[in-house]
């Protein structure tokens, strides 16, 4: 059972950046469900790895389709961004810590940006998209 699905509702209206937030909901499921299974609790920093080179690459797609379409809030964005990768890098850094530590923090980390971001602040790109904003 995933934590957290991505739904039709969350979309930007671009099907490219679509794909992307699917495989970032994908990687914080993955993340629950190494928690879940503790077994597997050694896979965390791979998976952390994969989310860590997959926001880069998302992040500076996700800024050049904002710029083609002249979106007004762009720096503002960029800088949140730069905010994400850091704390995914903070995370990254630490093996010597505990891995279900490092997993739960993971989860919320993730989980949190994906409601918080994915579905408001890039939802605002959608309004353009849409023509309403
Ligand atoms: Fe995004
Ligand atoms: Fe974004």
């Amino acid at each position: 059972m995933p934590l957290l699905g991505w739904k039709t509702e969350y979309s930007v209206m671009d099907a490219e950046l679509d794909h992307h937030h699917q495989r970032l909901f994908h990687l914080l499921n993955a993340a629950y469900e190494n928690v879940m299974n503790s077994a597997e609790l050694d896979c965390i920093f791979q998976i952390i790895d994969e989310l860590s080179d997959y926001t880069r690459y998302h992040f500076s797609t996700e800024e050049q389709h904002m710029r083609e379409k002249c979106f007004q809030e762009i720096d503002d964005h960029v800088a949140k961004h730069r905010e994400f990768a850091h704390s995914i890098e903070v995370l990254r850094s630490r093996t010597h810590d505990n891995d279900l530590d490092v997993a739960k923090e993971l989860i919320v980390l993730l989980g949190e940006w994906l409601l918080g971001h994915v579905l408001k602040d890039d939802r605002k790109y959608a309004e353009l998209s849409n023509g309403t904003g």
